[in-house]
This record gives structure tokens, sequence and C-alpha cells, in this order.
């Protein structure tokens, strides 16, 4: 008697177990894992007498314990079945579903809108193809430097009062978010010697109150040429191309004098006002936009890359690309580019 309350009790677990995985399955693949489980060749139902030592049973409670075996047997057998029609007749209405799609139907205007590039991406490829057409390479950079990279390789040492220009964010290794792009002049004529024509397009870092033209996070693109005989008409040349191909038109510029020390004489090349034509008005105030940042390579510049300056010489710019893309898009808020919000993307359309 005892014995048969131990199958019972067996068997009534097992059944649990049988209908506690197949609330588990979801595909006709799921419920023949089950099959397999149970009713297989090695199957728990399969073996139960096996491994329930039925051998050993005494006659009597040999008859009771096949007719508890057959039971869940059955049992086994029929919700397997069952599990593995619905699963069947799930996974064919999801493939009929998925044969249902008809690919000629036209798009609804939610699925019409295509994607655009960022706008400083826009601007920053643009400015690629056109110096890539002048013979200058384009070189990724790093965007955290060394104190030396950002700062004292470019002829700012550490007394030096540019450095208060430069206000930035320094890492715990002591190493800094670079201010500039120009941190990669030395870097890139030390890999590759003189003559040098290359362009550094990236995200800079400044400590910076945010507000519609200020963030403490923008583009630049700096440039750099070196070679024999580099003067500053050199530099007017590849900067009036460079704008006439961004603005698709003739340019006027100017240069005044302005101090950088990477740069000697170092210059403030401003553009006529497209909007205005130099009359003056509320976007450029006197008729020149303040624009691009230049001048003729230092020569502790060129030292420090072991360019000998009596046999080279060479000019250095810095375009602001987010400025440039302000311009370009017509975008008064510099808050903007780094929002995240997708708006951007759909709203600008560049202006020219
Ligand atoms: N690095 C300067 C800045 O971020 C910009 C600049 C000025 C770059 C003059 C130059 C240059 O190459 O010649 O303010």
């Amino acid at each position: 008697m005892q014995e048969n309350n131990r199958t019972a009790s067996l068997v009534k677990t097992m059944k649990e177990q049988i209908t506690a995985d197949l609330a588990e399955a979801k595909t006709p693949e799921q419920v023949e894992q089950i099959r397999i489980k149970y009713l297989g060749k090695k199957g728990l139902v399969t073996n139960f007498a096996k491994n329930t030592d039925f051998a050993k049973l005494p006659p009597d409670e040999k008859k009771n314990f096949g007719q508890q075996l057959n039971d869940l047997k059955n049992f086994a057998a029929e919700k397997i079945q069952e599990s593995a029609d619905n699963a069947a007749k799930l996974d064919s209405a999801q493939n009929k579903h998925r044969r249902q799609i008809d690919l000629t139907v036209p798009l609804t205007a939610a699925f019409q809108r295509s994607g655009s590039a960022h706008p400083i991406a826009h601007v920053q490829s643009e400015l690629e193809t056109i110096f890539e057409g002048m013979g200058f390479c384009v070189l990724d950079s790093p965007e955290c430097e060394t104190e030396y990279g950002n700062f004292e390789s470019v002829n700012i040492p550490a007394d030096h009062p540019a450095r208060d220009m430069q206000d930035t964010f320094w890492l715990q290794n002591e190493m800094v978010l670079r201010t500039h792009t120009s941190a990669n002049q030395v870097r890139a004529l030390k890999r590759f010697g003189a003559p040098f024509r290359g362009i550094f397009p990236g995200r800079c870092f400044r400590y910076e109150s945010i507000d519609p033209s200020h963030e403490n996070t923008f583009f630049q693109c700096e440039g750099l040429m070196v070679d024999k005989g580099i003067s500053v008409a050199n530099l007017i040349g590849v900067m009036k191309t460079l704008l006439g191909e961004i603005f698709k038109r003739d340019v006027l510029v100017r240069l005044r004098p302005g101090f950088f020390p990477f740069v000697e004489p170092g210059f403030e090349l401003d553009l006529n006002c497209l909007f205005c034509g130099g009359k003056g008005c509320p976007a450029c105030g006197d008729g020149w936009m303040e624009l691009i940042p230049c001048g003729l390579v230092h020569p502790n510049v060129l030292r420090n890359a072991d360019i000998d300056p009596n046999e080279y010489s060479g000019f250095a710019f810095g375009v602001g690309l987010t400025r440039l893309a302000m311009m370009k898009f017509g975008i008064r808020d510099i808050r903007y580019f780094n929002s995240g919000d997708v708006r951007v993307l759909e709203q600008f359309q560049p202006l020219v």
C-alpha cells in the first residue's frame, strides 16, 4: 500500500512537471523538445518504470503500478499533442501574417521621412572634399591630448597668457580635452615631415558657460601647409578658394592682424558680409564677418617638429566648423548642435 502511495505521488509530480514545461513552450520546436524529454527513448516517462525500481515490487502491486504508468503515458501523450497542435496553429498564423505584408502598398507620410546628415557633418564633409581637391590629406586625431600636445608644442608655454583664453577640462591622468585642433600640427609634421598639406577636423572642448553663441563642445577644422617658399599669398589663395566653394560665389576677404602664439604673423580673416554685401547689417555689424584665424607657422612650431625654419615655411588656419554650419544653415543658437533633438536634422537645410 505504501508503494502505491509513493507511485501515485511520483506520477502526480511528473504530471505537474509536464504541465509546467508545456506552459512555457511557445513554438513547435520547443514542444518537440518536451516530447523528447518525456516520451523519447531516454525520456522520463518512457523510463519511469526503470527509474522507480518497478521490478522489485511485489506482484499484486505491480498491477496497480502498471495502471498508473499507463495513465501517465496517456496524460503525457495527450497534453503534448495538444500543445503541439496549438503551437503549429500559432506558427502558421504568424507565417500567414508575414506573407500578407504587401510591399507594393504606397508609403504613408510617416514612413517617407528620409534621414539627413547633421549640419556639422555636412559642412565637414564639404570641407574635406574641397581640400582633397587641393591636394590636402585629411587626418583623424585624438580628442584627449597631453599638456605638451595641446599647449607647449604649439608655442604656448605654461606661463603664457594665451592659456587663459583656452580654459579647459583636465582629466585625472593629467591629460586635457583638446581646446583646439591646432594641437595636431606638430604631431602631423613629425609623422609625415615636410612638405606637408593636411587638414584635421574634429571635436574640441572648452570650459565655457553655455549660451546661444558659446558651447563647451564644438567642432573645428585645422589646416596646415608647409613647404619651401610658402607666403601669405598662398594662404589667401587657399582661403579664397575654400570660401568660394563653400558659399558658391566669389568672395571678398580681408586680413587683420591677430595674435595666436603658433603663428607669426597672425591674422583674422574676415569675409565680406554675404547678407548685406558689406554695407553693414545685424548679422555682421560693420559689413565684415570674422571667420578664419590664420597665419604663417611660427618658427618654434616648425622646430618642435624637427623642421628647419630657414628651409621651410608654412601657413595654418583654424576654421570653426560649428560657426560655419551656423552661417550656412542659418542656425542662430549653437546649443541646437549637441541637443540630440532629431528636429534639428529635419528642420535645417543648407541656405547656400
Ligand atoms: N587654434 C585657434 C583657436 O582655437 C585657432 C587658430 C588660430 C588656428 C590661428 C590656427 C591659426 O591655425 O593660425 O582659437
